[in-house]
């Protein structure tokens, strides 16, 4: 589904990624979309009025007494002749706002007037996005129904690194064209929360050696944005993998499997958690705090490791009420596939389990494709050879079964 006909009400809001707005507005309009767009003071800053009133063909509007506007259609109108409003940037400030009800510019008056759908695309310092104002702010405005597309992880204005860049453009287009493809309907997960794993462990030598492996983190990044697209509140847990981080999803990123396991303990409770996650199965027991020399005789140095926890099993064999309903877990294995599988899935307690053949020359680790044997219970059955972004459709189609009551 495009944009094509669709009429966006986009605010834009006073970050450094207002820039972006210009592409975004851009990309709309090639697809066949028109933009109206509303700046807030701090957008000003940023962004000129002029250069988007030209690119919108439309005046740019910020101010909430403007009367002629007033006059003409008045702002409950303007946000509900639109048929999504899209704040890009969103940044910490207006998503307090939009919490707590504000409607102190025309901006958040829209907002709080609207009735049409709300897709936010937020955008601030990572610490900002990890404050817990803002942590409260984003859960309450997911309980209002706000839909959201990023932020991503990576290099800051600020010069910090971390999650809060507003998504890209594309990504921004990417999850309006989702929108008007779900329809109106209401979306099978949505209000589930469920936790995904993903990605590899990193467990520390000394400063600056590790112990890990190839894991990409390409098939729990699919799996998150299956999850999201349906409507489910995703947790995302990542190890440092290759991919960026799934729209529209709570991004926590870890590099031990011990910092991995608190990250899923304090995610709970949730209704589902899947572990696509390549966990280091053993840490070095003591490292080094210090980067290790080499002595005279450059002799290697004798590392001893020591059992991570098995962080899928202790979920499993969480007692209920704390258990999440459905428990999910992976196996990479290199022969003796349905064997180990069904005892993998019987010792570690999880509901599901997906088995793929990893060994060398599959391509598995860090490729596209994959093949899945999938137990549910006594049941096995052979996926075929698919791609990992099919898998995870599949995946999140069961879970949508399941909690529908027909699986
Ligand atoms: N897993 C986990 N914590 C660990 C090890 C694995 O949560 N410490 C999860 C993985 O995310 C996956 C499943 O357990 O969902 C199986 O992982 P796998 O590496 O295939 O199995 P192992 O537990 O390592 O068992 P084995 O070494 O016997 O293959």
């Amino acid at each position: 589904m495009s944009v094509a006909g669709k009429h966006i009400l986009l605010i834009i809001s006073g970050g450094i990624a207002a820039y972006k707005a210009i592409t975004l507005i851009r990309l709309i309009q090639k697809g066949g979309g028109t933009v109206q767009a509303i700046l807030t003071e701090g957008a000003r800053h940023f962004v000129s009025p002029l250069t988007i009133s030209t690119l919108c063909g439309r005046p740019a509007l910020s101010e909430l007494f403007d009367l002629t506007r007033e006059a003409q259609i008045g702002h409950i109108e303007l946000s509900r002749s639109a048929d999504l409003v899209v704040v890009a940037p969103a940044t910490a400030n207006i998503l307090a706002r939009m919490a707590n009800g504000l409607a102190d510019d025309l901006a958040t008056t829209c907002l709080l007037a609207t009735i049409t759908p709300v897709l936010a695309a937020p955008a601030m310092n990572v610490r900002m996005w990890e404050a817990p104002a803002t942590r409260r702010n984003i859960e309450t405005l997911r309980r209002d129904g706000i839909g959201f597309v990023g932020p991503d992880e990576g290099d800051m204005a600020c010069g910090e690194y971390g999650a809060g860049r507003m998504a890209e453009p594309e990504g921004i287009l990417g999850a309006i064209e989702d929108h008007f493809a779900r329809g109106a309907g209401p979306r099978p997960l949505a209000g589930k929360t469920i936790i995904v794993t993903s990605g590899p462990t990193r467990e520390p030598i000394d400063p600056v050696r590790y112990v890990s492996n190839a894991s990409s983190g390409r098939q729990g990044t699919a799996i998150a944005e299956a999850l999201a697209r349906q409507g489910a509140h995703v947790r995302f847990i990542t190890g440092p993998a290759e991919f960026a981080a799934p729209q529209g999803c709570d991004i926590i990123p870890v590099q031990t499997a011990v910092e991995m396991e608190a990250a899923v303990k304090a995610a709970l409770p949730a209704h589902a958690a899947i572990f696509t996650a390549a966990v280091a199965d053993w840490r070095v027991a003591h490292p080094a705090n210090a980067k290790l020399k080499k002595d005279a005789a450059a002799t290697a140095p004798d590392l001893e490791f020591t059992a991570n926890p098995d962080i899928l099993a202790g979920v499993a064999q969480l007692p209920q009420g704390e258990r999440p309903e459905l428990v999910i877990g992976f196996a990479a294995e290199t022969g003796n596939l349905e064997t180990h599988a069904r005892n993998k899935l019987a010792r570690k307690g999880c509901d599901w389990l997906l088995a793929n053949d990893v060994s060398p020359g599959s391509g598995v680790f860090g490729g596209t494709d994959t093949r899945i044997l999938f137990l549910d219970g006594e049941k096995v059955s052979d996926w075929g050879p698919q791609t990992k972004r099919e898998v995870a459709d599949r995946l999140v189609q069961h879970l949508a079964n399941h909690f529908a009551g027909g699986a």
